[in-house]
């Protein structure tokens, strides 16, 4: 699925004291099996962009398209059942969410509504399952016994059983515990690599961009102000201090080491594995 953005504003409120231009002169796309990462100060507006990616906000201007579907204003909500299929949303904090007394009941609830065939999403989400430490004795207990890490990942997996096209995630791992991170976060790149999902992630966790992303989508003031990638904008420390945003650690630990030795590498790293080659062979030259 290709997604359009074409000049697209919202304002919370409309035509009350209230009113707040959240997001403005929206142009951008998404492609089918990218993985976007959408990153932006509090209040920039990230979580008002993409809940137009499935019509449950629509635009006050301009119009969104989301393959031979158009968004606007006046789309009515039967119109929009088919893209809420495909296009899997992950709110912030979805454990709020969860209502049935048992993981099963949880995770066939939406495919059920949709008619989707209830053997084959439960052994999707019984492999997502595996990914995320649990095994299959899962499926029988109930959410409301679990840690808040684990409501958390029912949560996601509930979403990611309907199998859509267009995965987008606001903030999904933000208070859990570092384990659960980096098992929801692999788990959600082998969607992409394996099975070429559009990932969409909303984050303030620069660690995870540098790690997962390929493209970066950066938010200001309710204005999409730049498209770039992790290496492009990690390399401009400035820039990104300028925006109230944060390197990766690792990119930290790079620029630590060229003040120590009084010099700069040519790239950034992105990961650690990528920056201990780099040291490497700086040091092979050194000698
Ligand atoms: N329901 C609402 N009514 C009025 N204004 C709102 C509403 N929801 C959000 N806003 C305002 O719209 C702007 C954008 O909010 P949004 O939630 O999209 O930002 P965000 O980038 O997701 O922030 P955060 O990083 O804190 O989640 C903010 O100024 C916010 O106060
Ligand atoms: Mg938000």
């Amino acid at each position: 699925m290709t997604v359009k953005f074409s000049q697209v504003s919202f304002t919370y409120q409309k035509g009350t004291p209230f009113e707040h231009l959240a997001i403005q002169n929206i142009i951008t796309s998404f492609e089918q099996g990218k993985y976007y990462a959408i990153i932006g100060q509090t209040g920039s507006g990230k979580s008002t962009l993409i809940q137009h990616l499935n019509g449950l906000l629509k635009p006050s201007e301009g119009h969104l398209t989301i393959d031979d579907i158009t968004i606007t204003h006046k789309t009515k909500d039967k119109a929009l059942k088919e893209v809420r299929k495909r296009i899997g949303m992950v709110f912030q904090f979805p454990e709020s969410q969860l209502f049935e007394d048992s993981v099963e009941r949880e995770i066939l609830f939406g495919p059920k509504n949709f008619g989707m065939p209830v053997e084959q999403v439960k052994e999707r989400a019984f492999q997502l399952l595996m990914d995320l430490g649990f095994n299959r004795d899962i499926f029988q207990q109930s959410p409301f016994q679990m840690s808040g890490g684990q409501m958390r990942k029912i949560a996601i997996t509930s979403i990611l059983a309907m199998d859509p096209d267009i995965v987008i995630l606001d903030e999904p791992t933000a208070g859990l515990d570092p384990k659960s991170r980096k098992q929801i976060m692999e788990m959600i790149k082998k969607l992409q690599v394996e099975q070429n999902k559009t990932i969409i992630l909303v984050t303030h966790e620069m660690n995870d961009v540098a790690t997962y992303v390929d493209e970066i989508k950066i938010m200001n003031q309710g204005q999409l102000v730049e498209t770039c990638t992790p290496r492009t904008l990690f390399k401009d420390t400035q820039y990104v201090s300028h925006l109230h945003l944060d390197v990766p650690d690792i990119v930290k630990l790079q620029r630590d080491i060229e003040h120590k030795h009084q010099f700069e590498f040519e790239k950034v790293a992105l990961t650690e594995a990528e920056f201990i080659e780099m040291y490497k062979e700086w040091q092979r030259d050194e000698r």
